[in-house]
């Protein structure tokens, strides 16, 4: 499939399994990081694989330098094929607890990021007739948990921005699709939870599957769909996480 697939968050938990898996795959990967922070480690990978990924700084709450992102992605590699929104942030707390800062700043990371990029990718998707947005919300966004009061809003919201502009693209070629995942199995939450069940926690790498497949040409006919993401895995499950 031509095109880039732009991956916001890449340097992330979960970012980093998606870009590496695309790539894999042979998908052209362009990945945001910030500015200042290293770039993805991808020596592993061999040189083929490499050569289909590079990197972007930019900060996603900002909007004239995430369309010029979108700009330049399209000018450089003929076309933006996908989105695929990773970037976030979490932070846990109930309403009472929850400062005006740690207010916007998950706003903002979550919803903002979001609808700055998919704004700045769709007229590129709109002008070829095709292409594929997935975002990124989580179990939050479906189920209200006492003590994730600003998370769970943002990510309502950013759910809520997939349908909306699955109604805008419906039958043009575009789709837009919500990935709502319960806890993942990243470095991060086995640091942050160490005694926690991680039975039901979903593997980056299933993560990444799941959104190859919704870039895919057997996905066209999906849109508008959110899909909770959960484990056991079984055959492709965390046991296959070591192999990269
Ligand atoms: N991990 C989980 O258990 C879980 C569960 C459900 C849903 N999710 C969602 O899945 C996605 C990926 O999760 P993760 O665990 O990989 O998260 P993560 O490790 O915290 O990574 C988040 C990524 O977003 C980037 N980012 C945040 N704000 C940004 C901004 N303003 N501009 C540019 N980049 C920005 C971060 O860049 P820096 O490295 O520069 O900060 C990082 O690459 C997130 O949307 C998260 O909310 C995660």
């Amino acid at each position: 499939m031509e095109g880039v697939v732009v991956v916001t968050g890449g340097t992330g938990g979960v970012g980093r399994t998606v870009v590496r898996e695309l790539a894999r795959a042979g998908r052209t990967v362009l990945y945001t990081h910030r500015d200042g922070r290293p770039p993805l480690d991808l020596s592993a990978e061999p040189a083929a694989v490499r050569a289909r990924v590079s990197g972007a700084p930019v900060d996603l709450t900002d909007p004239e330098g995430v369309q010029r992102l979108f700009d330049e992605a399209a000018a450089r590699f003929g076309a933006v094929a996908g989105l695929v929104h990773l970037a976030g942030a979490f932070l846990a707390g109930r309403a009472v607890e929850t400062g005006a800062g740690h207010w916007r700043h998950l706003w903002q990371a979550n919803v903002d990021s979001a609808f700055l990029a998919a704004r700045a990718a769709l007229p590129h998707m709109l002008r070829l007739g095709r292409g594929r947005i997935v975002l990124v919300a989580a179990r939050a966004a479906l189920q209200p948990r006492a003590g994730l009061a600003a998370y769970g809003v943002a990510k309502g919201a950013v759910a809520r921005l997939a349908a909306e502009l699955a109604e805008e693209t419906r039958g043009t070629g575009v789709t837009v699709n919500c990935l709502a995942p319960g806890a993942i199995d990243t470095e991060a939450n086995r640091a942050a939870r160490p005694g926690a069940d991680r039975r039901l926690w979903v593997s980056p790498l299933a993560v990444a599957r799941v959104i190859l497949w919704l870039l895919s040409e057997e996905a066209a006919v999906v849109n508008g769909a959110l899909l909770p993401l959960e484990g056991p895995e079984g055959a492709l499950g965390p046991q296959r996480e070591g192999e990269g």
